[in-house]
Formats: structure tokens, C-alpha cells, sequence
């Protein structure tokens, strides 16, 4: 429980008496988002449309785009045509005082940082997709199926009395590394971790790398991702314990590149394990992975997790990346390393699972679990 009041059993039947058989809420939840014009705010108005409980009311991005309508300002970059509703709404300036409960940040970091918090001493659940307050030690980087014990740290911010917080979602590339890793952790115990990223191209925003770099070419630097893989982690798969997060202790070293695929992390993992299984213990760690969160059947959690693929020339971008909507995350390619015990290949989808779906999971949990009052 986060709050004094109400009383999560009364939070919950609140929400059920809100809720009808098909998942439906009869009155949805005002949303809005923090940078909707760019590659996640796009993403995160796309998931928007039609679902099942929340309802887009707010739209802001920056000066230049403040007063025209979401459809004048946007360069729309995906396949599926434009909501209509979002294509009518009014940019706005990134700032609180607007009629909804939460609010998606898809800000640069730049600007995030202080924006958010003013969202949240406001009063606003504030699910953030920028790095600004990651390493925040109030500030819980959640994977709901990895760590949603991890909300309890909401409890240490200051917004208390608002009922504001703010939520991280974790760097694009550490999350198919972190759901890869924690049945590992959970049945083995993990030592040391070698990863090297082929990161898309969406990752780096709207527009993006040059098309003159990118084109026949690998850039084999990514500013700060490095630094982020090899921290976010251990925070992410630590232990919530005494009003802290106690880092899972293990080596990470981190190579990102950016390749011209437009959807999509690759990463290619060696692991060592405090345990030897076999091969086939492994892989049914990954299979057989179903944390608690499933049972909720939120409306973007994915069928499973984790899928294995045991054709050897899988996952690859294009076959894998909108597997669960995008939600889940392909590992395949397990085999023996020489340096350390065993090295595979994860894929995630970095502009849902790494992203905007990876944000939507999360305020769908804290509806779940009564968090939210509206
Ligand atoms: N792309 C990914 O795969 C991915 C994955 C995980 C996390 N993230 C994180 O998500 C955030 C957004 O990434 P993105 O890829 O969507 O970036 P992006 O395409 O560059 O979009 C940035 C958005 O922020 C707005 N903005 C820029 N400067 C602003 C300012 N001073 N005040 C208010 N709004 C401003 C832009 O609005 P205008 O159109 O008006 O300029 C645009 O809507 C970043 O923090 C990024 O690190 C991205």
C-alpha cells in the first residue's frame, strides 16, 4: 500500500465497480503525454487508441508546436493511420493544471527531469520514458513482470500528500535484457553478463541518425547507452527490502551500436551462472517463465513473456519484433560460451516493449493494484 487513503480494498472495489466482465472500463482514465509529437509519443498514441481504459485528453510537446492541432504539428511515422480524435486535440504547453490522472513523458531528458517532478508535486502519476529520474533511489525502474514489488519505493518521494509519483521505465535496451535475465536469476543465479546491442534506429528519435551515416554503414557508439546497460540492471533485478533497493550484484560490460533497421533490439548475451545447468534447463527457465503479474491479464501484458526459438537463425528483427504486440521478448541461439557458460540472442521491440507498451504495462498495473483515483 502507498497511500493512507483509500484503503486498498476500498481502491479495489472502486476499480471493479469499474470495471465490467470484458476488461472495459465504464468510465475510462484521462491521460495524456509529455512529448506526443515525437517517436514514443506517436507510438504511445497509436496503443491509446481504442484502449480499454484510458482515455488521450492531453497532448503537449514543445514551443513550436504549442496551439496547433496534434495533426498540424506531426510528421506521423507510422503504418496505422492517425487517430482521429488524437489528430484534433490541441498542443499544449508541458505544463500541470490539465483535467487528467496520469501522464506519459516521452520529454528529452534535457527537459524531463524537472518537468515531471512539477507533474508530480502536482498530483499526477507521472510514468516516465526519459533517463532523468532512473537512478532516483525513490524512484522504482519497473518491469511490472520483474520487479513490481519495486512500487513500494514510491512510498519515499515527497508527493505524498498529492497522491503524485513518478514511475521509470527502463532504458529500451536494458528491458529485454533484464525479462532475459531474471528467470536466470531466479533458477541459477547470475555472475557476469556480456552484452553487445544492435540498437534500431527509432531508438535515436524522429529524425533520427542522418540517413547518410546509417545507410551501409553500423555506428558502434550510442551515446550514454552504455553507461545506462551496465547500471539500470542491477537496480532493476535488485531486491526491494527495508524502503530500499538492494542491487543485484553481478558484472555487466556493454557494447551499443546502431544498425538501419527501424524496430527492434538485438542483443547478443553471454552470461555466467552461479549454478551449471544444462542447456535444456536453460531454456525451460525461460519457457516455463510466468510471473505474477500474468494472472491479471492486463490489457497489454503479453501472452508469455519470453519466447524461446530453437530455429537457428532466430530471433531476427522483422519475424520477431510485433510478437504479443510487440510486448513479448525473443531469445533464441543458446549455446555454450567459451569464456563464460552459455551465450544467446534476445530481440525486443523498443518503441512498444522498450517503450510506450512498456509504459501503458505499468500504469495498467497501478490501476490493477489501486493506485490510481480518478
Ligand atoms: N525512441 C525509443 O525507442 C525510446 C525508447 C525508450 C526511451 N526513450 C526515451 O523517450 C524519450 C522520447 O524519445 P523519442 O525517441 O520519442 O524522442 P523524439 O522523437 O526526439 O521526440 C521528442 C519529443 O519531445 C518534444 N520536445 C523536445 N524538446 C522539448 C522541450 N524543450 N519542451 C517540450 N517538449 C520538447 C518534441 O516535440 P517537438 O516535436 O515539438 O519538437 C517531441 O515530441 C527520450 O527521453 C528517450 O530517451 C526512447
Amino acid at each position: 500500500m502507498i497511500f493512507d487513503e483509500p484503503p486498498e480494498n476500498q481502491a479495489e472495489t472502486l476499480i471493479h465497480d469499474r470495471i465490467d466482465s470484458s476488461l472495459h472500463f465504464r468510465t475510462k482514465i484521462p491521460v495524456g503525454i509529455l512529448g506526443a509529437t515525437g517517436s514514443v509519443g506517436q507510438r504511445l498514441i497509436q496503443l491509446l487508441d481504442k484502449h480499454p481504459w484510458f482515455e488521450l485528453v492531453y497532448l503537449a510537446a514543445s514551443d513550436k508546436t504549442n496551439g496547433k492541432t496534434y495533426k498540424e504539428a506531426v510528421n506521423w511515422q507510422l503504418p496505422t493511420p492517425l487517430p482521429e480524435k488524437a489528430g484534433k486535440l490541441l498542443l499544449k504547453p508541458c505544463e500541470p493544471g490539465v483535467d487528467c490522472k496520469i501522464i506519459f513523458s516521452a520529454l528529452p531528458a534535457a527537459v524531463a527531469g524537472d518537468v515531471e517532478v512539477a507533474f508530480a508535486k502536482a498530483g499526477y502519476v507521472v510514468i516516465s520514458m526519459a533517463k532523468s529520474h532512473r537512478m532516483d533511489p525513490d524512484v522504482p525502474i519497473m518491469i511490472p513482470e520483474v520487479n513490481a514489488d519495486h512500487l513500494e519505493l514510491v512510498s519515499k518521494q515527497p508527493y505524498g500528500k498529492s497522491k503524485g509519483m513518478i514511475i521509470a521505465k527502463p532504458n529500451c535496451a536494458a528491458i529485454g535484457l533484464a525479462l532475459a535475465l531474471r528467470p536466470l536469476i531466479l533458477e541459477f543465479g547470475v555472475k557476469a553478463v556480456h552484452v553487445v546491442t544492435m540498437q534500431a534506429l527509432s531508438g535515436a528519435g524522429f529524425p533520427g541518425v542522418p540517413s547518410m551515416q546509417l545507410l551501409d554503414n553500423i555506428i558502434p557508439y550510442i551515446e550514454d547507452e552504455e553507461n545506462r546497460l551496465e547500471n539500470e540492471p542491477h537496480k532493476i533485478l535488485g531486491e526491494y527490502k527495508n524502503g530500499a533497493i538492494i542491487p543485484y550484484a553481478c558484472t555487466i560490460s556493454s557494447s551499443c551500436t546502431r544498425v538501419p533497421v527501424t524496430e527492434g533490439h538485438l542483443e547478443v548475451v553471454s552470461v555466467q551462472l552461479a549454478e551449471k545447468p544444462s542447456a535444456e534447463e536453460v531454456i525451460r527457465a525461460w519457457e516455463e517463465f510466468y510471473p505474477p503479474v500474468q494472472e491479471l491479464k492486463l490489457p497489454s501484458s503479453p501472452v508469455k513473456p519470453l519466447y524461446y526459438f530453437s530455429q537457428k537463425d532466430l530471433p531476427q528483427p522483422k519475424l520477431q519484433r510485433d510478437l504479443d504486440n510487440g510486448m513479448a521478448v525473443s531469445i533464441g541461439r543458446l549455446r555454450k560460451c567459451q569464456i563464460l557458460d552459455y551465450k544467446f540472442v534476445t530481440l525486443s521491440h523498443n518503441t512498444i516493449r522498450g517503450a510506450a507498451g512498456g509504459a501503458l504495462l505499468i500504469a495498467e498495473y497501478l490501476v490493477k493494484k489501486g493506485h490510481v483515483f480518478w
